[in-house]
């Protein structure tokens, strides 16, 4: 049997992102950086906050600074990271079960109905309270977010300790991703990447969806095999 075939068979977890994949929050990331950049002076648009995608708090903010980084002491750049989070948490405040992502809540459901192991895998250190207020931490057997690890994504570091977690090998699950950080972190860790979005951010996973709205698992297991 072809060697694809067989590892797609052998999928028994699956690692979800959780900003832009499970729920629209990666909009007000950027709004929270934009809100500092305005704030500070520094030119900064939603071109610029694609680099920011995926990655964690810190090197977000380093490469919105870019060569300015050097002119901040630790403690300013400790500041700014306060700001743009205490701007991300007021914008997250209202967050409710209806600002999952289409698609996400029946995918999520369909995986556990089958018996599949679910582990989140986000750099974000809210990760947790986002999924509170989504109302759907009972769906995830392991949570791997901001607190996890010390290296991030693009380093495999979340989705290893994510797959520990679960007691399961990286060859035996899907991570899905929405950035192009997060796909280059699966791809590292030996794991099969589902990206989300357009092929010029996502094009190097193995399979590729515009987003999870109508996915489910049939679909990513099919489409693992071509
Ligand atoms: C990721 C987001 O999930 O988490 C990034 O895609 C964000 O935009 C990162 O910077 C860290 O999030 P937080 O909540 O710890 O600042
Ligand atoms: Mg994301």
């Amino acid at each position: 049997m072809d060697s694809r075939i067989t590892a797609a068979m052998a999928v028994r977890g699956f690692i979800f992102d959780l900003d832009g994949v499970i729920t629209d929050t990666a909009e007000f990331h950027y709004r929270g950086w934009k809100r500092l950049a305005d704030e500070m002076g520094f030119p900064f648009d939603r071109a610029a906050n694609e680099q920011l995608r995926g990655v964690s708090r810190r090197e977000s903010l380093l490469r919105l600074l870019g060569e300015r980084a050097s002119q901040f002491t630790e403690d300013k750049l400790q500041d700014m990271m306060t700001r743009k989070n205490a701007y991300y948490l007021q914008s997250i405040q209202e967050i409710s079960p209806r600002d999952m992502l289409p698609g996400a809540r029946e995918l999520l459901q369909e995986l556990r109905a089958a018996h599949f192991k679910i582990a989140l895998g986000s750099a974000s250190k809210n990760a947790r309270h986002v999924l509170r207020s989504l109302e759907i931490e009972k769906l995830f057997d392991a949570v791997a977010d901001g607190y996890s690890v010390e290296r991030h994504k693009p380093a495999p570091d979340l989705f290893l300790f994510a797959a520990k977690a679960l007691q399961l090998a990286p060859g035996e699950c899907v991570v899905v991703e929405d950035a192009a950080a997060g796909i280059e972190a699966a791809k590292a860790g030996g794991f099969y990447a589902v990206g989300l979005g357009p092929p010029e951010r996502v094009g190097g996973a193995d399979a590729v969806f515009p987003n999870l709205e109508n996915v489910h698992v049939a679909n990513v297991l099919n489409a693992l095999k071509q």
